[in-house]
């Protein structure tokens, strides 16, 4: 029996995770969370359901573990009665910042697993088992766009997402609607460590860094803000079903690229 809106989301306890939680709990979802960390997932769900009275559950598990996406997506539609939107978000390469030249073989394959083995593992168990028509939005970043020495190798595998989610959209319409978001800079906890690690690799400081190549790369000279990212998190969790398939900018014009 469905028991109400509801959505899964991996990377739910910090940073764009955490705040698309946020943004669909003021919309009356119930929540499945995905990250590793057990106590920081009870905090976040937790904080969520305490503030918008929704229901919180959470799964401690790694995505880049074979059968993280499956057992969440199975557990999430029994315990819920059916997805209505799924949103992955991830974390990071453990070698990033690494350059071609730096980066192993062993970076590559689990650079594969943190971002394109659970997404396509999440989209064919949903396929499957989902008893709902399912919003499935994953989010990239504007640097698969321009080439980053210190990022090539998350860049170089996330730039194959809008593939999958292509093939996705044709294979399983109607019942899912994938939606690609190609995300500019937003201050969180992950991206201030990364920005930190080059800028410390540069023999720049960090605060300095930040300002100049995040919030100076788009015109705007600033991130997006959260409220900016729960409104476009809100408005494609109800997205219209012909946007299937779709790369959706949410960059600030940040580099100068033709999307
Ligand atoms: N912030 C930006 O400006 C920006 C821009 C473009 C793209 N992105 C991309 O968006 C994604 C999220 O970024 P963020 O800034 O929100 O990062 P963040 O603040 O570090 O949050 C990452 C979230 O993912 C979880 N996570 C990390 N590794 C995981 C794994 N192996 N298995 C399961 N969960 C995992 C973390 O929890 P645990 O550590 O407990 O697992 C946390 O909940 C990243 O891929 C990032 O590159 C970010």
């Amino acid at each position: 029996m469905p028991r109400g809106k509801a959505a899964l989301i991996t990377g739910g306890s910090r940073g764009i995770g955490y705040i698309t939680a946020e943004a669909l709990a003021e919309k009356g979802f119930n929540l499945t969370l995905v990250a590793r960390d057990p106590g920081r997932l009870r905090e976040a769900a937790e904080a969520i359901s305490s503030l918008y009275n929704v229901d919180v559950q959470y799964l401690p598990s790694d995505l880049r573990e074979e059968g993280t996406m499956e057992n969440a997506v199975r557990a999430a539609v029994e315990l819920w009665g059916g997805l209505d939107v799924v949103v992955m978000s991830y974390g990071n390469p453990k070698c990033e910042p690494c350059t071609l030249d730096e980066a192993s073989w062993r970076d590559w394959l689990e650079a594969v697993k943190l971002y394109l083995a659970p997404t396509a593992e999440a989209l064919k168990t949903l396929a499957h088992v989902n008893t709902k028509q399912a919003r499935f939005i994953v989010f990239s970043s504007f640097t698969t766009r321009e080439t980053h020495d210190y990022l090539v190798v998350a860049d170089t595998v996330r730039a194959g997402l809008p593939v999958m989610l292509r093939a996705a959209a044709r294979l399983y319409a109607p019942k899912l609607i994938p939606i690609l978001v190609i995300l500019g800079s937003i201050d969180t906890p992950g991206a201030r460590t990364t920005v930190s690690k080059i800028a410390k690799r540069l023999g720049r400081d960090p605060e300095e860094f930040w300002a100049l190549e995040v919030e100076d790369r788009s015109p705007l000279k600033r991130t997006a803000s959260r409220d900016e990212l729960k409104k476009l998190v809100g408005f494609l969790a109800q997205a219209p079903e012909y946007m299937a398939g779709s790369v959706v900018y949410f960059d600030g014009a940040s580099g100068r690229f033709i999307p």
